[in-house]
């Protein structure tokens, strides 16, 4: 599961996160199955904007994405905010060969599992749940975000026996803008060649006032939090 990070998606995801409160409510809900002394990786880090806010309450992160961008900019975030418990590495997660105690995954490929069995004690997963888009996109992208749904999970794991615990959630994620040029761009980072036309309508027909922002493109996500437990 690869995401394009560049400027304008970096920028919008990061708009879209500090606006809704997206990913600071996340950690506070996965914090308190975290042990703050036990090592903890994020694989599939993107921007680690999970992690900056986990990073007050533990002791030791390691954030790993195979996006150089992405990292680039975790790296960032990470020297401007004065964190020194944060280690980035740019690299692709099958080439991890140390075990943590928790690994988390987050809106990332859960398949295989065995290889997470292996490489930690818990599994933190955070996926689409009875997924919607924010935006009119294809059919084809959206069958690879419903490919990693909770429903799938859920079978995978009992189908293995293996002993989980899930909470179902609905978070406000829409996307701001500043004006009608940054909706522009923002339509065409998820044209796949077809759909800019119908994007672009959606959002100029949907956006709203926000508060302190000129307009705010609505969207409630359906996410599920899977705290796994291979050796329960
Ligand atoms: C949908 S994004 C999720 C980002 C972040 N976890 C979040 O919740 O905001 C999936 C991330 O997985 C990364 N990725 C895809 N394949 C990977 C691989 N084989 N190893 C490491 N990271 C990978 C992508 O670069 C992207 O940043």
């Amino acid at each position: 599961m690869r995401m394009n990070w560049n400027d304008i998606t970096i920028k919008s995801f990061v708009d879209a996160s500090e606006y809704t409160g997206f990913h600071k409510e996340l950690a506070q809900y996965i914090m308190p199955y975290i042990k703050s002394s036990g090592s903890f990786c994020d694989i599939g880090c993107g921007l680690g904007l999970i992690d900056i806010y986990l990073s007050k309450d533990l002791e030791d992160i390691t954030c790993v994405d195979i996006n150089k961008n992405a990292i680039s900019y975790l790296e960032k975030s990470i020297y401007d905010n004065n964190i020194e418990n944060i280690k980035c590495m740019v690299k692709d997660y099958k080439e991890i060969d140390t075990k943590f105690h928790t690994i988390l995954i987050s809106f990332f490929s859960y398949e295989d599992l065995e290889y997470f069995s292996k490489r930690c004690d818990r599994l933190i997963a955070i996926v689409n749940d009875r997924s919607t888009s924010h935006i009119p996109i294809s059919i084809k992208v959206m069958k690879e975000i419903n490919q990693h749904s909770s429903k799938k999970l859920k079978n995978l794991l009992d189908e293995n026996k293996i002993n989980y615990k899930y909470m179902p959630l609905s978070m406000e994620f829409g996307q701001t803008f500043i004006n009608e040029e940054e909706m522009v761009k923002y339509a065409k980072s998820y044209d796949n060649g077809q759909e800019y036309d119908a994007i672009y309508n959606h959002i100029v027909k949907n956006v709203v006032k926000g508060d302190n922002v000129s307009y705010y493109l609505p969207y409630k996500k359906n996410i599920s939090i899977f705290v796994i437990d291979f050796n329960k």
